[in-house]
């Protein structure tokens, strides 16, 4: 152990957690072993939850809400059992405020087209305005984009200060009476930045607009309780919290989902057809038209069991404890500049930086070759990277199964970059 992790606390024990995720065993350029450090992108898979999707496609695979045979039955229990769970987890009001979709970007556009189709007193015209911010991922700024530019409504955002926060200096002019919905991301996918979501809701609830979160960044991370959060909507994805590709979520308050138009029609939203017209299945029915992600949502309630068993109090202990850490290191590094706050306070694991002028592309090569795995880009967001001057960062995310030794892997790797480019 170096001196620099003397006094580390709140740490899990990664040693039998990483047991359970059998990827990070793996190796790459001739044995050097992984460095996961994108969980921000997408997370590992415990053996739990790929044993829950073996399982469900061994034993009960079938359609849901339509067989009268075992096996049907079998995958609706399964399917609605995991509805159960999550609803449970976020801690919400009502198992029927849990709409399953394919990932957060389609929730998100859920909430927009969901208001795009509105009657008063959601409806979005060119009298309304919309309010982002510009630290959002792109898919909590292009639906709003599309539905702006569908209606005439005004899309608005707050910008971002020098050290990474959220800009609310000018609240009461950026959320005024016209303002229907505010939107807003609870941790940044690329600064980590936890913002200040209780000034943001007051304000918004002040003028009568609602309020969507995205808290894909949040809900793998942290206790995520929809009901103390007092949004109207929470969007969240199921693989970047140790659950299955396809799967997303979208909560939303039910007098909500009772009011407002679907989206996508199809079988399993309805509750009568006929050739002039139909109407439709309550939430979150009205929501899914389609056979559902099954198997994905199977494989995010075992995420949920396996989240849980862990804890979310113990697994954001010791993300604050990896993150306080990294900190520390990362600006030891000479020429890395923290793009976002570099403090560990009010914010989530995951840290983008820039090293000297060497292209973020070459650092995360160099680093690959050391079997250090981070995300290059502009990591969908853009308007971030516009907003510093820069062409992209390298971004290092951490999860519940990162330890301190692969931060100082990190750092020396960087070193190795900084030799590699002179
Ligand atoms: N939204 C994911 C990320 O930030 C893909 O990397």
């Amino acid at each position: 152990m170096t001196d620099a992790r003397q006094g580390l606390s709140g740490l899990l024990d990664t040693e039998a957690i990483r047991k359970d995720f059998p990827i990070l065993d793996r190796t790459v350029h001739d044995g050097k072993k992984i460095v996961y450090l994108d969980s921000a992108a997408t997370s590992q898979k415990p053996r739990q939850v790929l044993d829950a999707l073996s399982a469900y496609y061994e034993r009960h695979n079938a359609n849901v809400h339509r067989g009268v045979y075992t096996l049907a039955e079998e995958a609706t229990a399964l399917y609605e059992g995991a509805r159960d769970k999550v609803a449970a987890f976020i801690n919400a009001p009502s198992r029927n405020e849990v709409i399953f979709t394919k990932n957060a970007s389609e929730s998100l556009n859920l909430v927009a087209n969901m208001l795009g189709w509105a009657d008063e007193p959601y409806r979005v015209d060119s009298d309304t305005e919309i309010v982002t911010t510009e630290m959002e991922h792109h898919s909590n700024i292009v639906p709003w984009q599309l539905l702006a530019q569908r209606t005439g409504a005004k899309l608005k955002w707050f910008g971002i200060t020098d050290d990474g926060r959220l800009d609310l200096s000018n609240i009461d002019e950026i959320i005024t009476e016209k303002t229907k919905i505010v939107t807003f991301t609870l941790v940044s996918n690329i600064l980590g930045t936890h913002n200040p979501v209780e000034k943001i809701i007051r304000r918004a609830q002040q003028v009568g607009a609602l309020v969507c979160v995205d808290a894909s960044q949040a809900a793998p991370h942290m206790v995520l309780d929809v009901q103390a959060l007092q949004a109207d909507f929470v969007a969240f994805t199921g693989h970047k919290m140790v659950g299955p590709t396809g799967i997303g979520v979208l909560w939303g308050r039910q007098e909500l989902l009772e009011d407002l138009p679907p989206f996508l029609g199809g079988g399993e939203m309805i509750e009568t057809v006929s050739m002039h017209s139909s109407t439709y299945a309550p939430a979150p029915h009205k929501f899914e038209a389609g056979t559902p992600p099954i198997a994905q949502a199977v494989g995010l309630g075992a995420a949920v069991d396996y989240l849980t068993s862990v804890g979310m109090e113990n697994i954001h202990r010791h993300e604050q404890a990896i993150t306080e850490y990294a900190v520390r290191r990362l600006l030891e590094v000479p020429d890395l500049r923290i793009i976002g706050p570099a403090t560990a306070e009010d914010r989530g694991a995951t840290i983008s930086f820039t090293l000297g002028d060497i292209h973020p592309h070459d650092v995360g090569q160099v680093l690959d070759e050391q079997g250090i795995a981070v995300r290059v880009g502009h990591h969908c967001a853009r308007p971030v990277c516009l907003r510093y001057g820069i062409p992209a960062t390298t971004r290092a995310s951490f999860y519940l199964y990162s330890t301190p030794a692969e931060v100082d892997a990190l750092v020396d790797g960087l070193e190795h970059v900084r030799n590699f480019f002179g």
